[in-house]
């Protein structure tokens, strides 16, 4: 689960590949390492920790050439420490890798019997070791990769430079994702689009089981087996600035802010306003394919996982269709039953999440039709999904999901809408009130950003020493409970618990004092009542009390310490807007405690490992 990036052309790579492991850092930052060929010889600097470690290490030992590799690595084989960094030589090659060689062992005890000197712990300085071994029996360097890769077993994207052939990278990728940008005299490679977007527009997502040539003047892709490719090169309109700061602290807090122009993206020229309709061309599910379909199952992990059980929520509401949520990892370890007219939505950020990636596939062989919500245009999941619904959220840097989330949310309440359309489930009336109401949600989420920004850095200011703080919500707010205890956990490290409000009697109720801040969703919907009574019992015990609430509640205000307040909308794009608080909260209570907001430790934004 590692960032890789590689530049062939007339510049000094070294600057540009530490810009483009910066935008990848996102992946992995326990150590990170540069490979670039002098024309002569391929040096090599790795430094443990962040990249600006690397860097330091850059000014005392400047590498010069103009064709080179990058590397930042989250460990997964070998523990952090410099001899297990990228890139990884042997003889006369360096080679990144992002991914896992799960017959390594294997091939390590076949190499180290023919006299190979293995120094790390890696999976990754094999292929180094078998590529070095085809060039010293006379292949040429992308010949040597193909025959190398032909005794590798398992995920990788690498990028494999030679001293032999200076002005050269050979790229080659199974299972995890790798993106060739093109450039004017120049190639580059990233695992991802926004690692490359600063350089060119114009890139090519390569496929499983593809290899390429990058040279300054282009590309050239083949099948493992050498078989030509013809590539389809994308125009890819994210603009650049999407992956800076912008002015903001951090990018976690930008894109907290981004949220309405992500929703007004998600939703553009999707809304039939006069028909109370979504228009689902892109979807790929005709109107008899969605009357044909007898259960939904939604598939996905972490962040998208609470997404997921709020779209469970709409497809049963709107559609009124059995709707199953499952944790991607968990799903794959039982042996699901799959019946004739299941739908799988797998839903992800990344669209690479290994588990989610697995579970979808597990399931389409089962005969599920599969549909992917991902933000990540040309990623794993869409790719193997029989349609897609994109989220149009932009680049996501934070390693916290948060425009995402809500993107997703819009994406599943869409998808929804449009089945239960088709299937005559929802009135016309009532589906024109929804199409209606996310049409206004933007503007609504600005207010509430506004609106409790100030409240939300108070009450963390206030909060700071607090070891334990629940979140409770009933009905789609209980996801959201949920998502403000995720956001808290991952970047301040404080314990955080959500819980079904009506669950909190069976057992976390034992954990209030007044030592506890409990945050209590009430929105006005159908379940503020119960979860107000939920509210009063937290207070019973001393609890310090957070409303969430609709603005003008009397009640909330006198039975709660703080109200955080949204404005009264439909029940069921409540959701999108109780969620804005809880980020801001937790945002600013992991930056009152001096946390690493956009890369909290232990964590990694896209997870390729099961
Ligand atoms: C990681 C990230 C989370 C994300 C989860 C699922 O754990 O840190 O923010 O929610 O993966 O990622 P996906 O890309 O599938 O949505």
């Amino acid at each position: 689960m590692c960032g890789i990036v590689g530049y062939v052309g007339k510049q000094e790579a070294a600057p540009i590949l530490v810009d483009g492991l910066r935008r990848l850092e996102y992946r992995g930052y326990d150590s990170a390492g540069l490979a670039v060929h002098d024309g002569q010889k391929i040096k090599v600097v790795r430094a443990v920790g962040k990249l600006r470690e690397l860097e330091k290490a850059l000014v005392a030992s400047p590498l010069i050439g103009t064709t080179g590799i990058g590397h930042t690595r989250w460990a997964t084989h070998g523990r952090v420490s410099e001899t297990n960094a990228h890139p990884h030589v042997a003889g006369d090659v360096a080679v990144i890798h992002n991914g896992i060689i799960e017959n390594h062992m294997a091939l390590r005890a076949q190499l180290e019997a023919k006299g190979a000197r293995v120094v790390s712990d890696t999976d990754t300085e094999i292929i180094a070791h078998l590529v070095d071994e085809q060039l010293r029996a006379g292949k040429d360097l992308e010949a040597a990769v193909r025959s190398s890769l032909a005794q590798v077993e398992g995920a990788y994207a690498i990028a494999v430079s030679s001293v032999k052939e200076p002005a050269k990278l050979i790229v080659a990728k199974n299972a995890s994702p790798l993106v060739l940008g093109l450039g004017e005299g120049e190639t580059f490679c990233g695992s991802d689009i926004p690692a490359l977007l600063p350089y060119t527009t114009r890139m090519i997502v390569l496929d499983d089981g593809q290899l390429a040539v990058l040279t300054h003047d282009g590309v050239r892709i083949s099948t493992l087996a050498g078989a030509p490719i013809e590539p389809a090169i994308r125009v890819i309109d994210w603009s650049p600035v999407m992956a800076e700061k912008s002015g903001y602290k951090h990018f976690m807090l930008k894109e907290i802010f981004e949220q309405p122009r992500a929703i007004e993206d998600t939703l553009r020229g999707r809304l039939d306003r006069e028909r109370g309709d979504i228009d689902g061309a892109e979807i790929g599910l005709s109107a008899e394919d969605a009357k044909r379909v007898g259960r939904v199952y939604l598939l996905a992990c972490g962040t998208s996982h609470h997404a997921a059980m709020i779209g469970r929520h709409y497809f049963e509401k709107l559609a009124r269709m059995p709707a199953t949520v499952e944790l991607a990892s968990e799903f794959r370890a039982r042996d699901p039953v799959i019946l004739p007219g299941d739908l799988v939505i797998a839903i992800s950020q990344s669209g690479e999440t290994l588990d989610t990636l697995m579970a979808a596939k597990l399931a389409k062989e089962r005969g599920a039709r599969v549909l992917a919500i991902a933000n990540v245009m040309g990623s794993a999941i869409p790719r193997m999904a029989d349609g897609e619904l994109y989220t149009r959220a932009g680049p996501e840097i934070g390693v916290a999901s948060t425009k995402c989330f809500t993107a997703q949310l819009c994406a599943l309440l869409m998808l929804a809408l449009y089945v239960a359309r088709r299937r005559d489930a929802v009135s016309a009336e009532r589906a024109r009130e929804l199409v209606e109401g996310m049409a206004r949600l933007p503007h609504l989420m600005r207010d509430v950003l506004q609106g409790t920004r100030q409240l939300t850095l108070s009450l963390a200011r206030r909060h700071l020493d607090a070891r334990d703080v629940l979140f409770l919500g009933r009905g789609p707010s209980f996801p959201i409970a949920l998502e403000g205890a995720l956001k808290l956990k991952e970047i301040s490290y404080v314990h955080a618990e959500g819980y079904a409000a009506g669950e909190m009697k069976h057992g976390p109720i034992a954990l209030i004092d007044s030592n506890v801040p409990v945050i209590v969703l009430v929105p006005r919907d159908e379940f503020r009542d119960k979860s107000m009574s939920n509210l009063q019992e937290a207070k019973a015990r001393g609890g310090v009390i957070v409303a969430i609430a609709t603005e003008g509640d009397e009640e909330a205000r006198t039975l709660a310490d703080e109200v955080g307040e949204v404005p009264p909308a439909d029940s069921d794009l409540l959701p999108l807007l109780t969620i804005l608080p809880l980020q801001l909260y937790a945002y600013y209570v992991a930056d009152l405690k001096g946390t690493d907001v956009d890369q909290p430790r232990n964590l990694a934004k896209t997870v390729t490992v099961e």
